[in-house]
């Protein structure tokens, strides 16, 4: 793939001085601006596979490459983590003591914008994600989905290349895991934006343009 947005080549992740193999040799390409869902029993490795593409933590052996970057190389994870991957859990990780706004500005500080144009940013954003109400709440003042919904615009907070969510919609009943989820692929579409999603859930797996199951720490098919 000549433009891909990821190359994932043989990636093996063991925890415990490798008592445990959580991924065992897995290779992934995605194309800019795809949206790949995994899926797979609890335990196959979802969230250790989006921990290494994000830079939380380091592949055992094997190559990841985002954007033409060989992790590996990257001396600074956190400067690439702001300004190349954006990354939704299903907890909502939001900053308490900070309303809505303030925690969709947040991520920007990391990239050094001037005060102005991180509240612009954050005012076109909490539009989007239909926040604009809600704007000076504290997280623990709205519903389930507004958080997600919050948790969405801060992950796009910094225009990345790559949209990280770990079962973003696990928390959600069907109507608001629905929203939180077409708000990913209008994101996607619109703006050229990856997103690998991992979910428990069908539904929200077929509206990604490819879904991917694992087993035991291994990719299975590539439907
Ligand atoms: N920090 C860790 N230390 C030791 N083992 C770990 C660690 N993180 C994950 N594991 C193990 O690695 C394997 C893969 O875990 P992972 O969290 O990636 O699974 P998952 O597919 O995300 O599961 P779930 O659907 O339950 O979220 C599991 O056996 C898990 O116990
Ligand atoms: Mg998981």
């Amino acid at each position: 793939m000549h433009d891909a947005l990821l190359r994932a080549r043989e990636v093996c992740k063991s925890y415990d001085n490798g008592r445990i193999l959580a991924l065992n040799g897995v290779s992934l390409e995605m194309a800019q601006g795809e949206s790949i869902a995994v899926m797979g029993p609890s335990g196959c490795g979802k969230s250790t596979l989006l921990s290494l593409i994000g830079l939380l933590d380091a592949p055992t052996s094997g190559q990841i490459i985002v954007a033409g970057e060989d992790l590996a190389r990257i001396k600074n994870p956190s400067a690439f983590r702001a300004r190349s991957v954006g990354f939704v859990f299903q907890d909502h990780h939001l900053i308490p003591a900070m309303t809505v706004l303030e925690n969709i500005e947040a991520p920007m500080i990391a990239l050094g914008l001037p005060r102005q144009e991180r509240r612009e940013r954050a005012i076109t954003l909490l539009e989007q994600v239909d926040l604009m109400p809600r704007a000076h709440f504290l997280p623990a003042r709205l519903s389930g989905g507004e958080r997600q919904r919050a948790a969405v615009g801060r992950a796009l907070a910094n225009r990345p290349r790559l949209l990280l969510a770990d079962e973003p919609t696990g928390n959600l009943d069907s109507v608001n895991g629905a929203r939180v989820v077409e708000l990913f692929i209008h994101y996607a579409r619109q703006q050229g934006l990856g997103i690998i999603m991992a979910t428990h859930n069908p539904d929200i797996a077929a509206s990604c343009d490819r879904i991917i199951r694992m087993r035991d720490g291994k990719l299975e098919t590539d439907v």
